[in-house]
């Protein structure tokens, strides 16, 4: 089901992993997908709904029918949902606060997997968690970014606080803690480290030397 180069970009929230495949997308011509903003807007229609986070057959009920749109244009992502520009909503301390109740669900996983299969058939740099595992085993590239948990939480801080969304470091430090957890040991697609994915640690080392790395390595061999 994928015709175009598909680079796969996993690793745990913080570790730098978003900039870094929105430059690299930028540096191959490719679309860039962060499959964690359709998680994100799905949790979102769940709050606007007043959707109760324990029952996971509503949770699904939302995902079946909710209207997700993805413009990529001019390098620029924004996420629509239900019409509505839902690119800043999506990343509200309500939102990371929910998410994981949602991103448990297999009924859920199905569904945002099969559209992001779809989305980058013909050629894509994908970023999530289960890219290079479960959306895109066969992927070209497979990229796991990594960072100590105290520079994830940093970088985290300081992206909240920029957007002047009001948070204390302990706060951010508790919501990451959570999502690790979830993210590592949920039972369908959790974030794993494959052997046959490159490992980059980016604690202590400029998000540019990253990008440089991978788009080199990728364009040598395209
Ligand atoms: O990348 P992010 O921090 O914006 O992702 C938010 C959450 O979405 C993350 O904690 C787990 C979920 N997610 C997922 O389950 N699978 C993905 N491919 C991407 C994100």
């Amino acid at each position: 089901m994928k015709s175009g180069l598909i680079v796969a970009i996993d690793g745990p929230a913080g570790s730098g992993k978003s900039t870094v495949a929105k430059l690299v997308a930028e540096r191959l011509n490719l679309p860039y997908l962060d499959t964690g903003a359709m998680y994100r807007a799905v949790t979102l229609a769940c709050i606007k709904k007043e959707i109760d986070f324990s029952d996971s057959d509503a949770i699904f009920g939302v995902v079946k029918d909710v209207d997700i749109d993805i413009k990529n244009q001019d390098n620029k992502f924004e996420i629509y949902l239900e019409g509505e520009n839902v690119t800043g909503a999506i990343r509200a301390p309500q939102v990371n606060a929910n998410i994981s109740s949602v991103s448990e669900i297999l009924e859920v996983r199905k569904v945002l997997v099969s559209k992001q299969k779809k989305i980058g058939q013909s050629g894509a740099v994908m970023e999530g968690r289960d890219i290079g595992t479960v959306v895109f085993p066969n992927a070209d590239y497979k990229f796991f970014i990594d960072a100590s948990f105290d520079t994830r939480v940093d970088r985290r801080y300081k992206e909240i606080v920029k957007k002047q969304i009001p948070i204390t470091r302990v706060e951010v430090e508790q919501d990451l803690k959570k999502r690790d957890h979830s993210d590592t040991t949920r039972k369908y697609g959790p974030l794993i480290k494959t052997e046959d994915a490159i490992y980059i640690d980016t604690t202590g080392i400029s998000i540019d030397e990253v990008v440089e790395n991978i788009a080199v390595l990728v364009s040598s061999e395209r």
